[in-house]
């Protein structure tokens, strides 16, 4: 049978002419990250479980194949409702191409090895964005009790019976805090992690594993604790929405100077975007069933510091960085969460923007306008600034190496056309 991915064309190209206001509502989808993280999780439960709110965007494709390679029930219906059901899970072993597709399916590791007492994932590579070793992942269930060991880049880990144990995480690693949540939830006694990841993600993972019988206190602070219970139940769950998303659009809004409603954004957690949309000259207003933007006029320049929840998201950098190449002065950028995340900048050189980068420091001088040109869009994030640059600019642009948008952006083309933009792409429907 041929896979989820194998059945979605590849789309390579958008074009958009640049230069018209963005207006109107958008719905904000469902959390890529955060559906990601609570799918792999669905292995620890041997029992049905029924996820809404999934969208349907090619790396939620590949995390449905990883479900179905290991054996899990998972099939995901045109309205976003996930049925999955892994209470028979055939092997523990993750398929290579399929971690090395998405690094994000480093994530059965823990449900693996805390359900079946073995896992073996292959360590995902790097990608344009930084070395992302998974050092913190291996060190959280090595400390417990699981015996690691790395085979020709491919991470065996076994162990009879996991037992909490404390964790302090160098650095407060999403992926890490998420992967030894799991794994502790079928562990015996309490884990403790500490300098924990506080992600909206993380916490929604936690109130997802709560639901179905684990006891997990803390999420969304910098400590947290586990309590391992013996096994899983099945539930029914809403995932939370994209805040990534949202600030794309949000930011799209803002470089067009449009006037859009995200419906069902949470505002709380974009608090730092919307603090700098502020800084920028952008007013938002934060409603119950979602978020106001309105730019009147050209943005002004201001400096961005990315970091671990709630500080400003490195997932927004890139769509910032969009916005500051016309905005009024000049602006700086200090990625502090990855080595390489400033490719696109010399994307938005090739439209005409005035930007330098130095280590993880780049130099934004605002320019009056951008211009259209053939750019390529090097990973989902930086795919997503060259839209935005796209929406504002004079002239035709030329966007190839979509694919990456795709895999974390629902129906981006639709969206963006019924807010007013000017856009041609095949509209993508992965699974
Ligand atoms: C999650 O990645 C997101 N991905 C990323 O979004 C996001 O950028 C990141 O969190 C930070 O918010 C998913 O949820 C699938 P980390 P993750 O572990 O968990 C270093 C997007 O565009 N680190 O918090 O992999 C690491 O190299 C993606 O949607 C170690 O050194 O991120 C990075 O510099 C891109 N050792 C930093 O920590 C480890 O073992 C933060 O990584 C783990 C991480």
């Amino acid at each position: 049978m041929l896979g989820m991915t194998e059945l979605a064309p590849q789309v390579a190209k958008m074009t958009i002419e640049g230069g018209y206001r963005l207006s109107g509502e958008v719905s904000a989808s469902g959390s890529k990250n955060g559906a990601l993280a609570i799918m792999a999780a669905t292995l620890l439960v041997k029992g049905e479980i029924v996820l809404h709110n999934i969208p349907h965007i090619g790396d939620v494709c590949t995390m449905i194949d990883m479900l179905h390679a290991l054996g899990a029930k998972a099939d995901l219906s045109a309205d976003g409702v996930l049925v999955v059901n892994a209470s028979t899970i055939s092997q523990s072993e993750a398929p290579p191409d399929l971690v090395k597709k998405m690094r994000a399916s480093v994530s059965v590791l823990g449900p693996l090895l805390a359900r079946t007492g073995w896992a073996r994932v292959a360590i995902p590579g790097g990608c344009d964005i930084g070395s992302r070793p998974i050092d913190f992942h291996i060190k959280g269930i090595r400390a417990l009790g699981a015996s690691v060991r790395n085979d020709h880049g491919v991470v065996e880990a076994q162990c009879d019976n996991l037992i909490g144990a404390k964790v302090y995480l160098d650095f407060p690693s999403a992926g890490a805090t998420q992967q030894i949540m799991t794994a502790a939830s079928l562990a015996q006694g309490t884990t403790v992690i500490e300098n924990a990841a506080s992600e909206p993600e993380v916490t929604d993972l936690a109130s997802f594993l709560v639901q179905c019988g684990a006891k997990i206190q803390g999420a969304g602070t910098g400590t947290i604790q586990v309590e391992g219970v013996s096994h899983l139940h099945g539930t029914e769950y809403s995932i939370i929405p994209d805040r990534v998303e949202v600030g794309t659009f949000a930011l799209a809004a803002a470089n067009t100077r449009g006037d859009v409603f995200i419906r069902g954004a949470l505002s709380e957690h974009n608090t730092a975007l919307l603090q700098k949309l502020l800084e920028i000259g952008v007013a938002v207003r934060a409603e119950e069933t979602g978020l106001c933007v309105v730019a009147r006029r050209g943005c002004i320049a201001t400096d961005i510091v990315t970091m671990p929840y709630p500080g400003f998201p490195t997932d927004l950098q890139q769509p910032i960085g969009a916005v500051l190449a016309t905005a009024d002065g000049t602006s700086i950028i200090t990625e502090k969460v990855y080595e390489h995340r400033f490719k696109y900048l010399g994307e938005l050189n090739r439209m005409g923007a005035d930007t330098h980068t130095e280590n993880r420091t780049a130099v934004i001088r605002g320019v009056p306008k951008l211009h259209g040109a053939s750019v390529s869009a090097c990973d989902l994030r930086a795919g997503a600034a060259l839209v935005i640059a796209a929406l504002a600019a004079d002239g035709i642009t030329e966007i190839s190496d979509m694919e990456h948008v795709y895999r974390g952006y629902e129906q981006f083309t639709s969206k963006l056309t019924a807010l007013g933009a000017v856009v041609r792409a095949e509209e993508v429907c992965f699974c």
